[in-house]
């Protein structure tokens, strides 16, 4: 974590996921393994990119939220091993594009799929996951899954698409950055909680659960753009400044360009817009973000995305699965911690 005063002066909380892997361990092994099992092809570039990616680790955090919120609906059987395979192949077929697109260097702490085996190779291969994620979902037989992965899948892309039509203009709205965010990210959370409902049959629960998802799915990507400015490299595994160096809208530079003098809008148009940038525009832009306390609002936005999140657990009774589920909203935002 970098030099920040201000995050420094927020309390650092302590919760772990351990009770939310003490519950869900050995199904995550089962997804694991179930995934591996689906990319061994007869094309040795489809298993090595596959593989590549996969076996470099990445929080499983959407099957965990698929694995937990079915065991919070009381399910019982054994799709839910299957479906959060399924999130988990849509979430990888959408990193290895997202790294093309991004250009980006470093993932999961090595080197991207697109720097080692090239851009076709990744674009073919995100594409390969996803065939393997709607196979799954055939399989699985349920119409209702279907449609919750498939619209979580077109709307990704669609969030993504948008995203790059707001690349290099600091002007664009709030509203609009959280449309983008809650299609590229939050939507897929969304999906992966709400169907721990659809498979234990609990319709009733349906809705709070997409719900619960949509906030954390927002409050997480509100955190990883902050996280984009002020962590280290190696505790992140990506690349820090990728965003910036990219002209990539998110919402610090969004807050930092509206309360911005004259001057600072030049600088941010330069760097985000016409993307000539110098050595030091990094760390400049670093102090603008500070100087107008665009960190600490997005961290707020986060937050209250986060109490939200909470919220729509209400209708829960307690229990183990519930208060898991509780510790991974205080991850999202304990992560810049
Ligand atoms: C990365 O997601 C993409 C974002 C939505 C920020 P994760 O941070 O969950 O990536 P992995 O799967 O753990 O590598
Ligand atoms: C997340 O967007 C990618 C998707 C959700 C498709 P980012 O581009 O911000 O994520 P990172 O920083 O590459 O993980
Ligand atoms: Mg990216
Ligand atoms: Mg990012």
């Amino acid at each position: 974590m970098s030099q920040s005063t201000t995050i420094e002066e927020q309390d650092k909380k302590t919760v772990t996921l351990d009770a939310l892997y003490a519950l869900i361990s050995s199904d995550l092994k089962k997804v694991d393994t179930f995934i591996i099992d689906r990319v061994k092809t007869e094309v040795p570039l489809i298993s090595d990119v596959a593989r590549h990616i996969i076996a470099s680790g990445g929080k499983r955090i959407r099957p965990a939220l698929t694995l937990i919120s079915a065991q919070l609906c009381h399910y019982e059987g054994s799709r839910h091993i299957p479906l959060a395979a399924t999130v988990e192949f849509i979430h990888t077929a959408t990193l290895l594009h997202d790294d093309v697109v991004d250009e980006s260097k470093l993932r999961r702490g090595l080197a991207t799929a697109n720097e080692i085996f090239g851009n076709k190779a990744s674009v073919l291969v995100g594409d390969f996951l996803l065939s393997q994620a709607f196979q799954i979902m055939v399989s699985d037989g349920s119409l209702k899954a279907l449609k919750i992965l498939s619209d979580a899948a077109a709307i990704i892309s669609k969030g993504e698409v948008m995203q790059l039509m707001t690349e290099g203009q600091p002007e664009t709205t709030i509203e609009n950055y959280l449309q983008v965010v809650s299609a590229k990210t939050a939507v897929l959370f969304a999906a992966a909680c709400e169907l721990g409902a659809t498979i234990a049959g609990q319709e009733r629960y349906e809705e709070p659960l997409r719900e619960f998802g949509i906030y954390i799915g927002i409050a997480f990507q509100l955190v990883d753009d902050v996280l984009d400015y002020i962590a280290e490299t190696s505790s992140l595994g990506k690349n820090i400044g990728d965003d910036f160096q990219e002209g990539k809208i998110t919402l610090p530079v969004i807050l930092a360009y509206s309360a911005g003098t004259r001057e600072e809008k030049v600088f941010w148009i330069r760097t985000l817009a016409e993307l000539e940038q110098r050595p030091d525009d990094f760390d400049h832009a670093l102090t603008l973000l500070h100087k107008h306390s665009a960190i600490e609002q997005t961290i707020a936005m986060a937050e209250r995305y986060c109490a939200k999140a909470r919220t729509s657990l209400n209708g829960f009774a307690p229990s183990k699965a519930k208060s898991a589920m509780l510790d991974i909203v205080d991850f999202c935002v304990q992560r810049l911690y």
